[in-house]
Formats: structure tokens, sequence, C-alpha cells
């Protein structure tokens, strides 16, 4: 059976002190969770979290990750730091850092393998923008952005990683895919998993969906067949909507 995984992206929100906060309101309200529970704090925010998170089931995350085990790379952080830090999952790949930052499908592909060969596990987010969704390119996209942030990754490697599909469109804006549409697309990148790493493993990679997941439309999503959970923004920084979503996964 898979395990669903809900995980919040904080983004570029919250302090220590409203780290301490947040983790220490969830914390109680998710403690029956049967599916995991990720937090994806800013880099900052690390060592409060995880001295927030102990001795819950709330895991530790962290938003990107450099591929360079050490180097002049001004402003980047290494796989190795943040596993030292005692992080488990890192997002790569977000629309946020293709978009404002110039991630490219070469350099999620990068920083992937890096936090692969620390030991962490990574959530690897793909999605098409609203201009490729309006000329009929979202399977085009999801297909490329999938197969390039994989290559070179194995078999025994993609265990560790979860992919989440989240429709740049559907970001921040209270627009959600439909459940139907979303569990359509994410049969499209299953179907690229099985391609490149057969049968058992395209159905047993967890998917999530991401994109004003909340905790009214939580439900209608988790019970879609190829949905195992969800990469939440805006609502993993309300502790009862962001409970209420975990609920539904669990
Ligand atoms: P929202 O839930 O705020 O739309 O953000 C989704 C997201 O980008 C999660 O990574």
């Amino acid at each position: 059976m898979k395990r669903p995984i809900i995980a919040g992206n904080w983004k570029m929100n919250n302090n220590k002190a409203e780290t301490k906060e947040l983790i220490s309101k969830i914390a109680p309200l998710v403690k029956d969770a049967k599916c995991e529970v990720v937090v994806c704090v800013p880099f900052t925010s690390i060592e409060t979290a995880r001295k927030a998170a102990r001795g819950t089931n709330i895991q530790l995350g962290a938003q990107n990750v450099h591929w360079a085990e050490k180097g002049a790379f001004t402003g980047e952080i290494s796989a190795n730091m943040l596993a030292e830090l005692k992080v488990k999952y890192v997002i790569v790949g977000h629309s946020e850092r293709r978009q404002y930052f110039g991630e490219t499908d070469e350099t999620v592909n990068l920083r992937a393998k890096a936090a692969l060969n620390a030991g962490m596990k990574v959530i690897i987010c793909v999605g098409e923008t609203l201009e490729e969704r309006e000329s009929g390119k979202t399977a085009e996209v999801v297909i490329r952005q999938t197969e390039k942030a994989l290559k070179d990754i194995t078999k025994q490697e993609l265990k560790r990683v979860v992919i989440a599909y989240e429709p740049v469109w559907a970001i921040g804006t209270g627009k959600t895919a439909t459940a139907q549409d979303a569990d359509g697309t994410i049969k499209i990148i299953r179907k690229v998993i099985r391609k490149l790493y057969g049968r058992a493993s395209g159905q047993s990679i967890r998917v999530q969906y991401g994109g004003s997941m909340n905790a009214g439309n939580a439900a209608e999503l988790m019970a879609m067949p190829q949905i195992d959970g969800g990469l939440i923004g805006g609502a993993s920084l309300k502790p009862e909507d962001f409970a209420k979503i975990v609920n539904c996964a669990s």
C-alpha cells in the first residue's frame, strides 16, 4: 500500500519564532495522521523547525538544493549541508524557481541527483503554464519535464522520489485543476515512469497534486485514483486548514 504524502511548501514565509509557533500548532492536529506529513521551510528556519518537530510525526523538508558538493556558488546551499540538519525531503524544480530564478530541466535533474546522493528524498515539481495549457501542450510539457528531471536516476533511487504535479496557473490563484483533469495528467506522468522504469514503478511512485489545494477541495482531489498526496502552499500556513488536508489524506 502506498502511503499518501502531504507536504506544506511554506515558500518565503515564517521566521524562526513564527516557525516554532506554526509547528507547535500543527503537531497536535496531525498526530494521528496515517499519511506522511512534511513541512518544507525556509533554510533559515530549518534548525528551529527540526527542534519544534522533535518527537512529532512531522518531517522536515527544504525548498531547494544546489548540485555541487561545495564551492564558489554564492547564495546556494549544498545537499550535505541540508542532510546535516536532518532534512528528509527537498523540493526541486518548483515552478517559482523555474519562472523567477532560471531553473531549467537540466538543473532540476542535477539538484534532484545531489539530494538523492546525500540520502534525502526529493519532491520533483512539474506542471504546465496557462499558455502551454491553452495551446494544448500540457502532456508534452509534463512528459518532457518528468523525463529530463529523472535522467540518470536509478530505479533504486526512484523509491525516494515523489513527483508533484502543479499546474502553474493553479498556484496561488485559487483556481484548482478539476480533480478529473489533475488525475488525467498524473496518469500521463505515470506512463512516463512506466516507460523509463517499468510497470511496477509507474504504479508505486507517489504523485502529489499541488495548486490551490485547500481544506475545501482536498477530499475530492485525494479521492482520485492517481493522486497520492498534495503539495500545499497558502493553506499550509494555516494550521487548521493544513490539518484538515492531512486528515483527508489519512
Ligand atoms: P498554493 O497552494 O498556494 O496554490 O501553492 C501551491 C504550491 O506552489 C505548492 O508548492
